[in-house]
């Protein structure tokens, strides 16, 4: 080897490593331009979502238009008062939410609803007396059917639904 052969390799060598840098130049500005193309792609809500969710939980408000939105979060915040009256309790709405999924089939020897069985308990118990059983449970009879949201005339008006 004499020392153009070197300079022939060392010309041949930086030219492939130029053209390397040169590629790697070319595939960064490719990447950031599909960076770029992503961004416009994102959701456009992005920012008013990011908002909501670090927005502080509550408000100060103060002068005549705090007290008036006070007036309106406590209005809204009121509990609904459902007054409820023997005459729009509905037996069988009661009965078909809860109480069937044990009467129909007479699960756990339940005694089934309309049946003889039923009929032969409230006649030897009175109405009043399995209507407390309902409420206060019995056995495997879970109190008020499982549901202690359940009023005492909603039960009494499901096991007259019962018995019919
Ligand atoms: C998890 C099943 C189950 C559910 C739900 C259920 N019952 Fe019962 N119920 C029973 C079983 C079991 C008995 C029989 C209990 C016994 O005599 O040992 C029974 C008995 C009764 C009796 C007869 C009580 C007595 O004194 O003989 C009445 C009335 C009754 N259930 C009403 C209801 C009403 C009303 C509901 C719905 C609000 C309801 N049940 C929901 C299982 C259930």
């Amino acid at each position: 080897m004499d020392q153009n052969d070197d300079k022939a390799f060392i010309r041949k060598f930086s030219g492939i490593i130029l053209g390397l840098i040169a590629l790697t130049v070319v595939l960064i500005f490719l990447a950031r331009s599909m960076m770029f193309e992503s961004d416009i792609d994102a959701n456009p809500s992005q920012g008013v979502m990011t908002e909501k969710r670090i927005s502080p939980v509550s408000d100060v408000r103060v002068g005549e238009e705090g007290a008036a939105a006070l007036a309106q979060a406590q209005a809204a915040s009121a509990p609904a008062v459902v007054e409820i009256t023997a005459a729009e309790v509905d037996g069988e709405q009661v009965y078909k939410g809860l109480c069937f999924s044990c009467h129909d089939a007479g699960v756990a020897g339940a005694p089934i609803s309309g049946s003889e069985a039923m009929a032969i308990r409230v006649g030897e118990k009175g109405i009043d007396s399995v209507v407390a059983s309902a409420i206060n449970g019995l056995n495997v009879m879970p109190p008020r059917g499982g549901n202690p949201s359940l009023s005492d005339e909603e039960i009494r008006a499901a096991v007259e639904f019962m018995v019919k």
